[in-house]
């Protein structure tokens, strides 16, 4: 039996280890023991508790509960309880996912430790040193042993940071391997699409007409933390409202939340507030925003799953960033880059609502990335 021990914090790594816990369960009880542990990055019970309870997600074997707080000091608290609790399970190996500080915090305790760490979600770049999540993800690849790719172009991101295609068992940090293997978060959107339609009434709860509104989210640090684009972004959804008579729903991550009335022109913010077609609502819980996404006749965001969830969904996206990791949806036609930049934003809109040749090619794999992901979890680790 091999062990592993399954490192989450954040909302999106709640959602994307439902993804691999489900497999587990499935068709591999027999072959790995999953123990996880929660570090307390996110605590809001609608930014955690909830998508516990959703998703069916095993409750945690061990909460680190470290909370919010600057980058340095909110790293070194996980890594602290981290090699702790590396310490006592002795784990095959070490589960992280995608780039924030919780995956950081368990890359750098675990590989101390001389534990092999899974990187889900590997090989993903902006190019942009100044993300918080970029420096993660970069220095969460290089100290991993078994490594998997979403995307075609983060697989030849890692070949391009001197990964070697060809390296043979027994894979080790020094000798990792690399996948790619599909997105463990378009598994997700097959498996609860379905559950979304009878699971979620927020529509109808909030008289949110199926079809006819634009769903958008902001968390960026970037965006959040400058006054000046947080205006730009919120002036131009102000305008896109009212030229269009179209209905915004916005749930709100905490972060946004609290900085809102702060880093918000005062206009801005008075005619916002004052704004009937935009309904500022709280986070909401997954199926909740599966139930947004498919209804939304167009996404605005600077998320990365909301990106991706767009596509899976088949809805045009507006980018609230310079740059994106998923590429190929840019490529693709399906979304546009337009920064925090006012002009960018209402023509990114109308350019979107006017097209369309939309394609949506399975850029994102078969749906049955995480069975892939356990296959050889079972097949490398027990050799460690
Ligand atoms: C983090 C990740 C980011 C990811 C996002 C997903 C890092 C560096 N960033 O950003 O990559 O896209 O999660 O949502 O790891 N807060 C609450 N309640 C909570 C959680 C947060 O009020 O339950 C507030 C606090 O004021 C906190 C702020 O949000 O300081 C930011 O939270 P933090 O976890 O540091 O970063 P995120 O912006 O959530
Ligand atoms: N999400 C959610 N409720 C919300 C906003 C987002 O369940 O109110 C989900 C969304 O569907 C996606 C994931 O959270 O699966 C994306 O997480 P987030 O935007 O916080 O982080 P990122 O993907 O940018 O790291």
């Amino acid at each position: 039996m091999i062990k592993i021990l399954t490192i989450i914090g954040a909302r999106p790594q709640f959602i994307k280890a439902a993804a691999i816990s489900r497999a587990i369960n499935l068709a591999f009880s027999d072959r790995i023991k999953e123990k996880l542990l929660h570090t307390g990055q996110h605590y809001d019970n609608n930014m955690s508790g909830i998508f516990f309870d959703e998703m069916k997600i095993p409750k945690p074997d061990y909460n680190l509960k470290v909370g919010s707080g600057s980058h340095g000091k909110q790293t070194a608290a996980m890594i602290d309880g981290l090699e702790k609790v590396f310490l006592k399970e002795k784990p095959n190996g070490v589960v992280v996912y995608g780039d924030t500080n919780s995956t950081l915090a368990a890359a750098v305790a675990a590989s101390k430790l001389h534990i092999p760490i899974i990187h889900i979600e590997a090989g993903l770049r902006s190019f942009n040193k100044k993300m918080p999540e970029e420096i993660n993800r970069i220095l969460c690849d290089h100290v991993s042993t078994l490594l998997f790719t979403p995307t075609e172009a983060g697989y030849y991101n890692l070949i391009g940071e001197g990964f070697r295609e060809g390296n043979e068992q027994p894979f080790t940090a020094d000798n990792p391997k690399f996948y790619h293997c599909g997105d463990v978060m378009y598994d997700n959107c097959l498996h609860f699409s379905r559950l979304a339609e009878a699971g979620s009434s927020l529509l109808d709860d909030n008289g949110i007409k199926n079809g006819k509104f634009v769903l958008v989210t902001i968390h960026r640090d970037n965006n959040t933390d400058e006054p000046k684009r947080l205006t730009s972004l919120f002036r131009a959804i102000d305008t896109i409202s009212k030229e269009n008579e179209m209905q915004i729903v916005l749930p709100l991550h905490p972060r946004t939340s609290k900085l809102l009335k702060k880093n918000l022109d005062k206009t801005v913010y008075k005619s916002i507030v004052g704004n009937e077609l935009i309904k500022l609502i709280p986070a909401v819980s997954y199926l909740d925003m599966i139930a947004l996404e498919k209804g939304a006749s167009l996404i605005m965001t600077d998320s990365g799953g909301v990106q991706k969830e767009a596509y899976f969904f088949k809805k045009p996206c507006i980018i609230f960033r310079a740059q994106t990791e998923w590429v190929e949806l840019v490529e693709n036609g399906n979304a546009i880059l337009v920064d925090a930049d006012y002009d960018r934003i209402i023509e990114g809109y109308n350019t979107l609502m006017a097209k369309t040749d939309f394609t949506y090619p399975a850029l994102f794999g078969d749906g049955k990335s995480a069975m892939f992901i356990c296959e050889e979890i079972v097949k490398n680790l027990s050799l460690n």
